[in-house]
């Protein structure tokens, strides 16, 4: 996309968020594992701007961290959205052109939109109908359908209540206009509050009217409270499950696939019905995820089989998953290196573990990483055969084609081509049932 060094963008995320009732910054709260800053500013950074100064609250350190490549301005009380336009124009880089002001609490606006927006002739904003138009700001119309004036809903008369085309919050206009306005709005309204929608009734004073542009319900209305999280939640769900749909993935029961926002399937994969992915995964083609399973943190290969009911987790170091590997049924993976074609069926827990090519990790096998103070790793070679219920204490290396008897606890390194059992030697007593069973009868 071009450069457009015209453009500064301002993004409105210093609201406390009180509806969520969290202690969460509202711009914070992830959507398919993204916080819904992050979504906005994958948006405005793709139209290259001058600069997009995001205006936080005093204490966000969060939301200061995922915005630490752009400008950060500080709204110190939160009175209204005309206040933290307020509090960004001192930052602005730019003496002209135009200025995009978006809400940090509506994720999923277009960039076309943003586009027709910002290329229109004369102020913009941008609107959507709703079926339940209450909370949001009504827009009233002149005769050429510009926009005579916005009326919050708390501010609005019986009849003004019943228009349905509301306010998406985002406008687009000249920075000198911006200037000359934003000094005119005051706080006598419902809420005691600066509004920024207060705008187009100062601009019609100047005989300047904002082009209504509308979009879909689902790409202008914000998330005030949980239920609206929710839904905007399903809504990005079905689009990555479209994306995948149309990416050659063959989902099952779609509706119960859940995908992150970085989520990568590769061609051919099946994916069977309740499965999570967290961030952080990569599925090869081919591979098959079967029912239950929840994922993040893993690059998986080619032809894998993993599931049903596997665990893969952390995502802050992926699991790095070969080719024809299987991870069958109760087998939680984290933190660890399967090489091509290795097999853990059932039952196993694999954590900080480097498995070589092709073996095999039987039925109740564990690495024992954790002493209760520092996380250690286990080195397994390639062909070994690791038997049911053998715990392995790590550090601990074992070497190519190693069999570990089943049942055995192993703390000391193993050789190549080694046997290592560790078993107490079983006792047999003939008979010894029938006696006891006759032992107590006479009781
Ligand atoms: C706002 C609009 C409303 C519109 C709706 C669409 C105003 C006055 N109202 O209402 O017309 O229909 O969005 O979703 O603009 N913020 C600050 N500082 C503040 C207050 C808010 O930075 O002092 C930020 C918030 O973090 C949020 C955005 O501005 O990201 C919008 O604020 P919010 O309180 O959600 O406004 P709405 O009530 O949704
Ligand atoms: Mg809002």
């Amino acid at each position: 996309m071009e450069n457009m060094i015209d453009l500064s963008i301002i993004i409105l995320a210093a609201g406390k968020g009180s509806r969520m009732k969290s202690v969460l910054p509202k711009v914070m709260h992830p959507l398919a594992g993204r916080p819904m800053i992050g979504w906005l500013l994958e948006c405005a950074e793709a139209l290259e701007p001058a600069q997009i100064i995001v205006v936080a609250g005093p204490d966000m350190k969060e939301l200061e961290e995922v915005c630490v490549s752009h400008t950060v301005a500080i709204q110190q009380q939160q009175n209204g959205t005309a206040d933290a336009v307020k509090a960004a124009l001192p930052l602005l880089k730019n003496e002209t052109g135009n200025v995009l002001i978006l809400l940090g609490d509506e994720p999923f606006v277009s960039i076309e939109t943003l586009l027709g927006m910002i290329n229109a002739p004369v102020p913009t904003i941008m609107a959507f109908r709703a079926e339940d138009p209450s909370g949001f700001g009504r827009l009233i119309q002149r005769a050429d359908h510009t926009l005579q004036e916005i009326v919050e809903d708390k501010d609005a008369n019986e009849q003004q209540r019943l228009i349905t085309l509301c306010n998406a919050g985002n406008f687009c206009l000249p920075l000198k206009r911006l200037q000359d306005w934003l000094p005119k709005i005051t706080n006598e309204n419902a809420q005691g509050e600066y509004y920024l929608t207060d705008l187009p009734k100062i601009a019609a004073q100047d005989h300047v009217f904002f082009e209504i542009v509308e979009v879909e319900a689902d790409h202008g209305w914000g998330i005030n409270d949980r239920m609206q999280l929710a839904a905007h939640e399903a809504f990005v769900q079905n689009a990555l499950r479209g994306a995948a749909l149309e990416a050659g993935v063959t989902l099952i029961d779609p509706y119960t696939t859940y995908f992150s926002w970085d989520t990568e399937i590769g061609r051919d994969v099946t994916i069977e019905p309740n499965v999570f992915f967290g961030p952080g995964v990569k599925v090869g083609d081919g591979t098959t995820i079967k029912m239950s399973t929840r994922i993040e943190g893993a690059h998986i290969g080619k032809n894998c089989e993993i599931g049903p009911f596997a665990h893969i987790n952390y995502p802050k170091k992926p699991s790095i998953i070969g080719d024809d590997v299987v991870i069958g049924n109760f087998v939680e993976v984290k933190r660890s290196v399967l090489k091509d074609g290795v097999k853990a069926k059932h039952h196993a827990y694999i954590a900080d573990a480097e498995i070589g090519k092709k073996s095999n990790i039987a039925c109740g096998a564990i690495t024992v990483n954790y002493d209760g103070y520092q996380k250690h790793k286990t080195i397994i070679g390639e062909n070994v055969m690791v038997g049911s219920n053998v715990s392995l204490i790590a550090p601990i290396t074992v070497g190519d084609g190693a069999f570990i008897a089943a049942g055995s606890t192993i703390s000391d390194n193993i050789p190549d081509n080694a046997l290592a059992i560790e078993r107490t030697k079983p006792e047999l007593r003939e008979g010894w049932a029938s006696a006891y069973r006759n032992r107590k009868k006479k009781v």
